[in-house]
């Protein structure tokens, strides 16, 4: 149902960003994290710290912490043709570049990798699906001129489209032209070549700060369209309204896993086949990047980070 104001007006778009700042602003001070299904406790993360800690010094003292580092600087471009039955022609061949969980001040070196592997591979247009920050809650400014020498490369034939995760902050969107992209905060844009249209629709994040206004993002028009969402959990109503593509990230790939890729923390619970790759969830292909940096610990192990480019093709019959 569409919302409206005291003079029974839809709302208009800035009305929907403060309402949406105002409450955001009040839940990312709360001691919860706002989900779908429920509150739940952010007691988890200080049992996670400690995990952490732990771990640290455990790659300290097994001397395995140097291999680690230089791992998570190594990222690996992924390059993957997707097919689909109703894409508009003019976007055969479109290339979308998926950049994901920077974390960019975790560990500031990144930053030049980044830089490094973005500039070796041709897209046509960015998409960015948050965790611009490695804390989630305090100052925020240290990122944005890191953050904007990336978005500088990323300026195609459509500039970058970006949402947020839950380490950021409401206050970010107000950078948008310090950061050279446009943040979708529950919304859907149109992109057109030649009078062909395809639909990306951006959420707040929903593993920390659901609202009932992130399910209203999806319409059921026809069309192309593409879902960018911080975590796997709206997969479920992004599919059951016709979206064609998902793109996320948030956990990392596990970040630490076991020799095969085996995850040990994921951070997410809509099943191990959401937490790296590709998934299919009825006539939707999903996919959660491994991101391209870190939060709780500079290390990586048997999980790659990542920069992925899409390349859409039309399925022949
Ligand atoms: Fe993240």
């Amino acid at each position: 149902m569409q919302e409206r104001n005291i003079h029974n007006k839809p709302l208009s778009k800035k009305d929907k960003r403060l309402i949406w700042a105002t409450t955001r602003s009040i839940l990312e001070t709360d001691q919860f994290k706002h989900k779908r299904h429920g509150k739940k406790s952010k007691s988890n993360w200080n049992y996670f710290k400690r995990i952490i800690n732990f771990l640290l010094w455990g790659t300290k003292i097994v001397g395995l912490y140097k291999r680690g580092y230089a791992n998570v600087q190594n990222i690996e471009i992924k390059k993957h043709d997707l097919y689909f039955d109703n894409l508009p022609t003019n976007f055969e061949g479109f290339r979308i570049l998926h950049l994901t969980d920077l974390h960019i001040d975790a560990m500031p070196e990144l930053v030049h990798s980044i830089l490094h592997v973005v500039d070796q591979v041709e897209f046509d247009m960015a998409v960015l699906t948050g965790d611009y920050r490695q804390d989630n809650s305090g100052d925020f400014t240290q990122i944005i001129n890191p953050i904007a020498q990336i978005s500088e490369l990323l300026q195609k034939e459509f500039s970058p489209l970006a949402i947020l995760g839950n380490h950021d902050t409401y206050l970010m969107i107000d950078y948008e032209e310090e950061l050279k992209m446009r943040f979708l905060i529950n919304e859907s844009v149109q992109i057109e070549r030649d009078g062909q249209v395809i639909t990306f629709a951006g959420t707040d994040d929903a593993f920390s700060y659901y609202t009932d206004a992130t399910l209203q993002t999806f319409d059921d028009k026809p069309g192309f369209k593409i879902a960018l969402v911080h975590s796997s959990e709206l997969a479920d109503v992004a599919s059951e309204n016709g979206y064609n593509l998902y793109l996320c990230g948030h956990t990392h790939g596990g970040q630490v896993c076991l020799p095969g890729g085996k995850a040990l923390i994921s951070h997410q619970q809509e099943g191990k086949g959401y937490i790296s790759g590709f998934w299919k969830l009825g006539e939707m292909t999903g996919y959660t990047s491994n991101g391209c940096g870190v939060s709780g610990v500079p290390l990586r192990f048997n999980c790659p980070g990542e920069i992925t480019v899409f390349t859409l093709k039309k399925k022949r019959p």
